[in-house]
């Protein structure tokens, strides 16, 4: 049943690019410039009375919403918040009718994010629920849903379905922006055809794992490291730490990349592993002289950086990985492939069971 591969992680990394093309088939229309998200039930003067927008999960569907937040906003121009869902709950939330609560989940069975779901309807907000399993609670219970088509996820430490997530939180927004009015049709358009190019993109990462596979081996004799980024790329970062941290037991942390000086810089010592994202042409300078920062303390540093970028950012950092060049907004869903088979490799060279991490569960249906 891993057809081939020796852990289903493994297995499910590779089936990204099938991920991607499910879960966007039957929902663009033929001409490329529209999105068709029938099971959508909102009018469209529904939709345009939407305020504002909480989305809220757990672990790695957050880190999916944390991406969904910088989507919806710059698409759909709606303000939104997110909550993780554990503390959602707690901490008296606006919730009106006039909010949006998106709840993220892939086996749509966690308790939180269920209970979190609950107290949004009880509050007259309308739910919309992204998750990967048909008739799960979460799915039964909101107004609406997307499903994602990641198939089944076997592997504790989340990857198809976050990927998967990211593209439905782009169909979403594209198709709030094109009710909304907020994009035109020949921006959506563009948009569409970056994301139709992204299953080839995510191939030719795959195709360099053994790139990936050495640096894992060489992180894995490390007790700490530290992932860096700005704007989508610190939410990926947060996402590369977690798989990290969830599999090969090493402890990370992920830092908005102008955040170090404000103190973690204090912990960079001669030698740590620093992985830096650099994705985001506009925030490119500023998150290189974060690098020369932490560089200049005697970190080793690794760039995750766009085709095409390696000629500038060579010179600063240790060691290169580039990823295929994509709008700004899509780049998530390249580069957080890299950082899975990092945790995977790290997770392998440890000895550790990469499939079923300790004290860990698929899916947490206790609060
Ligand atoms: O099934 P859900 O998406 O609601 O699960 C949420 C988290 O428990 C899950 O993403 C967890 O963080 C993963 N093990 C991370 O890889």
């Amino acid at each position: 049943e891993k057809a081939g591969f020796d852990h289903f992680m493994l297995k499910e990394i590779y089936e990204q690019p099938k991920a991607y093309r499910d879960t966007m088939m039957g929902r663009i229309s033929d001409d490329g410039r529209s999105v068709e998200l029938t099971e959508i039930g909102m009018t469209a003067d529904e939709i345009r009375a939407i305020r504002k927008i909480h989305i809220v999960a757990c672990g790695t569907a957050m880190h999916a919403g944390l991406v969904g937040k910088t989507v919806l906003e710059s698409l759909a121009r709606i303000p939104v918040e997110t909550d993780v869902a554990s503390e959602y709950r707690y901490r008296s939330p606006i919730i009106t009718p006039d909010t949006l609560v998106i709840v993220v989940s892939q086996s749509g069975e966690t308790a939180d994010t269920l209970a979190a779901l609950r107290e949004a309807k009880r509050c007259g907000a309308r739910v919309l629920a992204i998750t990967n399993v048909v008739g799960s609670s979460v799915s039964r219970e909101a107004d609406d849903v997307i499903i994602t088509q990641a198939g089944p996820e076997i592997a504790v430490a989340s990857t198809k379905a976050y990927t998967s997530q990211l593209i439905a939180f782009y169909l979403l927004g594209l198709f709030l922006a094109e009710t909304l009015g907020t994009k035109d049709s020949a921006f959506i358009a563009e948009v569409v055809t970056a994301m139709h190019q992204l299953p080839e993109q995510v191939e030719s990462i795959l195709d360099n794992a053994p790139v990936l596979k050495q640096v894992a081996e060489n992180l894995s004799k490390h007790n700490n490291l530290f992932f860096i980024g700005r704007g989508v790329d610190f939410a990926v970062a947060q996402e590369g730490s977690l798989k990290l941290k969830e599999i090969s037991y090493i402890h990370s942390e992920a830092y908005a990349a102008g955040e170090l000086k404000h103190g973690t810089l204090a912990l960079i010592e001669e030698g740590i592993p620093v992985i830096s994202l650099i994705t985001q042409e506009d925030l490119y300078e500023k998150t290189l002289s974060n690098i020369k920062e932490v560089k200049a303390r005697g970190a080793h540093v690794l760039g995750v950086v766009n085709e095409g970028f390696e000629g500038e950012v060579a010179k600063s950092v240790d060691e290169l990985f580039a990823i295929p060049k994509t709008l700004p907004l899509l780049s998530p869903a390249l580069s957080v492939v890299p950082l899975q088979l990092i945790a995977y490799y790290a997770s392998l060279a440890r000895g550790n069971d990469v499939d079923k991490p300790r004290n860990l569960a698929k899916s947490v249906t206790v609060e």
